[in-house]
């Protein structure tokens, strides 16, 4: 039998829910902002008109928002409340090329992608053009809606050792991988990659071409070169050259600090990109994605989200953890997220160290309504 499940077996995350009983919502039930359902009358009458960016047969809205893919962050609980809160288009977290071949359970588990998540990537990575063949072909048989090759990871355990940035030395063998890919799936294929290896060598412009000619049906290029990691601020002035480029005919999307619907604006008006793909700053802040939307459409600013709104989504995150990886894991690594999701609130610090310790999902939902109930009073 094939090691991946096939779309019928995927895990339907519904049975804790039910248990757990949160405001009661079904897993296919996202959107509980009603300007951000997708139903398209409401939608496309929401975005005043009907420019649609395709990457291949996938439509999404004009200037799409994208959830950048992020180890350890962009999981299925995380994917849920950014896609409640209007993300366009999300993919899973990289998945080695080698863990996929060898079954490892770690990789295998990040190919778990549900049908409400539609349209989601999987994004894959590796030095090894055989592997990665073999790894699209994988991810393929899930039934994702298209396949992201990441040619941009900087740190040292990935790029040293031939895969993510490193193949921006060896254009030609992240040509040829790439062709090989594309012709392996019968998905798009679409590439996430940076400004070029180091300053000495920003490449971009040319690589993208290339990459287009390959076969590749969008791009989403990081701001950054594989030598400044996450340091120093994005340069965009390439990323509009990429997409001034009269030869570039898919969708150029733009990555790297944006971090408020007027930054999202400004790039946009500069830089004439796509769409944009949005990491660090959704992380504990969903709300990002439908504050960005309702900023470009109306050009006024949402309210932030208030203590009871915080709360709800930090509870539906941690639901959904306990529910796809148990109790266990799903409690620890829960923890990164609290300190993002009530960040600036005065004298937090005490509730952050009781969320961190506390080891049952009752007495992490009890903490939650005690925060609650303290916010609330707090700005009575
Ligand atoms: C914790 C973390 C994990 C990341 N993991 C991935 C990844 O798996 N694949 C990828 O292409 N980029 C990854 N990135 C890079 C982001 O997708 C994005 O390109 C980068 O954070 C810049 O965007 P931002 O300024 O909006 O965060 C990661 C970034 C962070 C902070």
């Amino acid at each position: 039998m094939h090691p991946f499940r096939k779309r019928e077996d995927r895990p339907f995350l519904i049975h804790r829910t039910e248990k757990r009983g949160i405001n009661g919502r079904d897993q296919n039930e996202t959107g509980s902002q009603p300007y951000f359902r997708r139903d398209s009358k409401t939608f496309h009458k929401h975005l005043g008109n009907n420019k649609l960016v395709k990457i291949g047969t996938i439509e999404l809205p004009e200037f799409p928002l994208l959830l950048a893919p992020m180890e350890d962050v962009s999981d299925p609980p995380f994917r849920y409340v950014c896609k409640q809160q209007g993300a366009d288009l999300m993919y899973t977290e990289f998945i080695s090329s080698e863990g996929l071949i060898r079954d490892a359970l770690k990789s295998r588990r990040k190919l778990d992608v549900f049908e409400y998540e539609r349209p989601i990537g999987v994004q894959i990575f590796g030095g090894d053009m055989e592997a990665m063949v073999e790894a699209a072909k994988i991810a393929e048989a899930v039934h994702p809606d298209l396949i992201d090759i990441n040619y941009g990871c900087p740190v040292k355990a990935v790029a040293c050792r031939g895969a993510g940035a490193a193949l921006l030395q060896d254009i030609p063998k992240m040509v040829k991988m790439t062709e090989a890919i594309v012709k392996a799936v019968s998905l798009p294929v679409t590439v996430k990659t940076r400004l070029g290896w180091d300053e000495f060598s920003l490449n971009i412009e040319d690589t993208a071409e290339r990459l287009q000619d390959a076969g590749i049906q969008a791009l989403t290029i990081h701001g950054r070169t594989r030598k400044q990691m996450y340091k120093g601020s994005a340069d965009w002035t390439l990323i509009g050259r990429v997409k001034a480029n009269p030869r570039m005919h898919i969708p150029v999307f733009g990555n790297g600090d944006l971090d408020s619907p007027e930054k999202v604006r400004q790039m946009r008006d500069r830089y004439g990109v796509d769409g944009v793909m949005i990491g660090r700053a959704s992380i504990g802040y969903p709300w990002i994605f439908r504050e960005i939307r309702e900023y470009l459409s109306t050009g006024l600013s949402a309210s932030a989200p208030d203590i009871s709104h915080r709360v709800e989504v930090c509870k539906i995150h941690f639901q959904k953890s306990l529910e796809w990886k148990g109790d266990r894991t799903g409690i620890f690594e829960m923890r990164r997220h609290y300190a993002n999701y009530f960040k600036g609130m005065d004298h937090f610090k005490e509730f952050r160290m009781r969320l961190v310790t506390a080891d049952t999902p009752e007495s992490v939902y009890e903490i939650l309504e005690e925060v609650l109930r303290k916010y609330q009073e707090a700005f009575a």
